[in-house]
This record gives structure tokens, C-alpha cells and sequence, in this order.
């Protein structure tokens, strides 16, 4: 099987929020792959962000696609709209969908690449019975709420043994990893298996976030040279 390519997707969480198209111009200009956005619903994660509406908003202005991360309870309640809002790429945590098996199936069902992510105290080995519907793992590298804080180096271990059981199993699924990606991880990060690398505060408080994209692809891309 060939190797996926590294993946950069900005997260439009750590712009300035009164700017999401000046947000989405950065995304474009320094040729990153994604866009991830943050779903929160200050019950899951004690913070609230973004929206249906917003997702629908963002894709209007984009033609790079929408990963969308779902830090919500119960994230049933927005499959649909998410989905038709335009998400490329829809993510809901492990920790809060006890039906992950329907749940996947249904977001696939919309045309939507699905995904499973992880907190920092879930064990990958959890996913062994939903793996074969996952387009992608999200292993988060923080615990979930906020940008801007510390890489948890715990969470390179997760991805190699992750990366170890989907070699195995010869599977497509790729692995994202999500929190405090930065230039001086990111050739750590793609090593231990990862393929999509989210960063937002590294991105968009750089001098240069268009530049600190390419950057940091280079730097990835150094790592599994
Ligand atoms: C955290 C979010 C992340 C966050 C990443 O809960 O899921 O996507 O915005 O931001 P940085 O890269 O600053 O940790
Ligand atoms: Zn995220």
C-alpha cells in the first residue's frame, strides 16, 4: 500500500474570530490541505465555538474542504446538519457516541469521510470494532476545549500504536493528530504515523501563517523522508 501524503490543516480556532474569511485567505495563500473547525458545545468542552450555520459559511468561501471536529455531547444531533452544511471530513469523540458503529455508517452514507477522535486518556486499542468504518482517527494531543496549549508527547506513542494495528489489518484509515503541533514536533509527529496534521496556534500567531504552513509540511514531510 502507498504511503498517504502529509496533510496541513490550519485550525481556524486560533484566528482572530472576528476574521474567518481573512482565516480561511491563510488556509488558501500558504496551500494547506484542510480546514479544520471546531465544533464545541460547552458541555463536552467547557468552551462554544462554532456552529451548522458557520460550517455552511465557511464552505461557501472555500473551496479547500471542511474537516469538521465535533467536540460536542451527543453528536448525533448534528450529523446532518454538519453534513449538508458541507463538512468533507466529520469527527466525532469516542467519548461521547456509545453508538459509533451507526453513527460512522451514517455520516458515510451522506458521501462524508467519517472519523473517530480520542482524548489524551482513551486508549486507541478501544477502537478495534469501529477501525474498518473509520476513513480517519483523530488522536488529540490536548485535551479538548481550547487552542493554544501544550503538546501532550504521550500522544505520539497512541499513534504508533495505532498506526502498528491498521498496518496490520491492512486498512485505509489514516491518522490526525489534533493539539500543539508545532515546527519542532511536527517531523515526530508524521514519523509516529500521522499523515494530517492540525495546528492552529503555530499557525496563526506566526509572524507568517501562509509561511508557517509550508513550514510546517516541510518539516513533516522531513520526517518520514
Ligand atoms: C482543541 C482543538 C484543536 C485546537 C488546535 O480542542 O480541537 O483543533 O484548535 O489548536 P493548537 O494547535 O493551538 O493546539
Ligand atoms: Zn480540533
Amino acid at each position: 500500500m502507498t504511503r498517504p501524503g502529509i496533510e496541513i490543516a490550519p485550525s481556524i480556532l486560533a484566528a482572530d474570530l472576528a476574521d474567518l474569511a481573512g482565516a480561511l485567505a491563510v488556509c488558501e495563500e500558504g496551500g494547506a490541505d484542510l480546514v479544520h473547525v471546531d465544533v464545541m458545545d460547552g458541555e463536552f468542552v467547557p468552551n462554544l465555538t462554532f456552529g451548522p450555520p458557520v460550517v455552511a459559511a465557511l464552505a461557501r468561501r472555500t473551496k479547500l474542504p471542511l474537516d469538521v471536529h465535533l467536540m460536542v455531547a451527543r453528536p448525533g444531533r448534528l450529523l446532518d446538519a454538519c453534513c449538508d452544511a458541507g463538512a468533507a471530513r466529520l469527527a466525532a469523540h469516542w467519548e461521547a457516541e456509545p453508538h459509533l458503529d451507526r453513527w460512522l455508517q451514517a455520516v458515510r452514507a451522506k458521501g462524508v469521510k467519517a472519523g473517530v477522535a480520542v482524548n489524551p486518556s482513551t486508549p486507541v486499542e478501544l477502537l478495534a470494532d469501529v477501525l474498518h468504518l473509520c476513513d480517519f482517527v483523530l488522536v488529540m494531543s490536548v485535551n479538548p476545549g481550547f487552542a493554544g496549549q501544550r503538546f501532550l508527547p504521550h500522544a505520539l506513542e497512541k499513534c504508533r500504536r495505532l498506526a502498528r494495528i491498521i498496518g496490520e489489518r491492512a486498512l485505509p484509515t489514516t491518522i490526525e493528530l489534533d493539539g500543539g503541533v508545532a515546527l519542532d514536533n511536527a517531523a515526530d509527529v508524521a514519523r509516529a504515523g500521522v499523515t494530517t496534521l492540525v495546528a492552529g496556534s503555530s499557525v496563526y500567531s506566526a509572524p507568517d501563517p501562509a509561511g508557517a504552513i509550508s513550514a510546517l509540511r516541510r518539516a513533516a514531510e522531513g520526517g518520514v523522508a
